[in-house]
């Protein structure tokens, strides 16, 4: 390799992270603008958090038998010797947040949405990246099972905006402290009779936290765990009655669903329902969001009694399947001829993008037909021509380029034609 190939190679984008290129930022931006206003509706308010916190936060958090927190978060330590994180996921950060401000003491409902990119060290391939983006909601203070219902609702309602179709929702429930042990211990016993048939991550999985047997992808493990009890059979009377009223709200909303007894989501801290909702159109990593309840985490963290559920989805599997209608955008494209023509065609460019108009200007000395050449490349909506004629006359010419069209006009004529557009 040459040495410039191998600087090239050396500066080239991080493995698991992808640029966002300006094509593509359209669908990026509608899909945000959709996610806000969805959520918004329903009475979400933004909360934006740090993009890397204190270990200790996800360790606690997020589980330190999780995946995410054994083998997948970029962790460094800074020049104060802290041991920092950058996120990798949201949820710890929102409960954070709550204490730190007291938040719980604010008259808002306490409802947060936001996006924005989230870091795990994974192995990347089609549908999963080390740098990824979340829209990520989530709900305080809300124990009733209609809340479970209505953020899966307010889900379908964004994926369906979106033009997300091909999809199914799982639903589960992986119990409370009172119930989940007993599950655990019937689950480790089930384990220890197939142990040889487990990999070696699953056989020590049996011994710290057994549920995770089920987030296991290798296929013998998966045929292994199809045959563990279900946690339905051990649900205490509070879990299983919460469960079937989000059933219940499920139907009344016509949400069509399935009940997934092995969904119980890789991350530790789930109590009560867990849901997903998974794509036909992905391969492996079908999941285009999920979420659930998290009734502990706020008080295992010093903070007040609070329960809560939300959910992230994946933005860059959802945009892998959604069917989004971007507007074309409508620019005007300044054609002048000659340095005075310059001038004053800065002068309009500025009258008319500080009443809102698009304007793309180019400092290259061009004739009028590579003006118009280059105007027809960056397809552009209108041209307008400044040449001596027009400077003399006040009055300027506008071509529409999808119809040929042709108008003439002072700035302010030209400004009320573009808005009558
Ligand atoms: P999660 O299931 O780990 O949950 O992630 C949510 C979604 O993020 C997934 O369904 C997937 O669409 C996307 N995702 C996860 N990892 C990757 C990756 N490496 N590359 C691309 N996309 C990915 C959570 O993060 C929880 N915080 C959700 C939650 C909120 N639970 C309660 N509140």
């Amino acid at each position: 390799m040459t040495e410039d190939a191998s600087a090239k190679k050396d500066l080239a984008v991080v493995k698991g992270t992808k640029d966002i290129l300006p094509k593509e930022v359209e669908s990026w931006r509608a899909l945000e603008r959709l996610a806000r206003e969805t959520f918004e509706l329903y009475g979400y308010r933004e909360l934006r958090a740090p993009v890397f916190e204190a270990t200790e936060l996800f360790v606690k958090g997020t589980g330190p038998t999780s995946d995410i927190v054994t083998k997948e978060m970029y962790t460094f330590t800074d020049k104060g010797g802290r041991s920092l994180t950058l996120r990798p996921e949201y949820t710890p950060s929102v409960v954070r947040a709550i204490i730190e401000h007291r938040l719980d003491l604010e008259v808002e409902p306490m409802r947060y949405y936001y996006m924005g990119p989230m870091f795990r060290y994974d192995k990347p391939q089609k549908g999963r990246y080390r740098q990824f983006h979340q829209v990520d909601i989530e709900v305080f203070g809300e124990k009733d099972a209609a809340v479970d219902a209505e953020i899966i609702e307010m889900a379908d309602s964004l994926l369906r905006k979106l033009g997300v179709a091909g999809t199914e929702t799982l639903v589960n429930s992986v119990g409370c402290r009172e119930c989940r042990p007993a599950y655990s211990q019937a689950l480790r016993e089930a384990a220890g009779r197939r142990k040889s048939d487990l990999c070696p991550d699953c056989q020590r999985k049996a011994e710290t936290n057994p549920l995770r047997i089920f987030d296991c992808k290798v296929e013998s493990c998966q045929i292994v765990a199809r045959s563990f009890p279900v946690i339905q059979d051990f649900l205490c009377g509070e879990c299983l009655s919460h469960f079937n009223a989000l059933l219940v709200f499920l139907n009344q909303y016509q949400i069509t669903y399935r009940v997934e007894p092995r969904l119980v989501r890789g991350l530790d801290y789930y109590t009560k329902t867990t849901f997903e909702i998974v794509s036909s159109h992905l391969g492996a990593q079908n999941a285009l969001l999920g979420g659930g309840r998290y009734d502990d985490m706020m008080k295992d963290f010093g903070g007040p009694n609070i329960c809560g559920i939300g959910f992230a989805l994946g933005m860059e599997r959802v945009l892998a399947v959604a069917e989004l209608a971007v507007p074309k955008r409508k620019s005007l494209y300044l054609a002048y001829l000659g340095d005075e023509a310059k001038r004053t065609g800065l002068e309009l460019a500025r009258y008319f993008r500080a009443n809102g108009v698009e304007c793309l200007v180019e400092f290259k000395n061009r004739g009028m037909k590579a003006h118009f050449g280059r105007a027809n490349k960056l397809e552009a909506a209108w041209v307008l021509i400044v040449g001596e004629d027009e400077m003399k006359k006040g009055r300027f010419g506008l071509k529409e380029m999808a119809t040929g069209r042709q108008v003439e006009g002072t700035r302010e004529e030209l400004l009320a034609f573009l808005r009558d557009k």
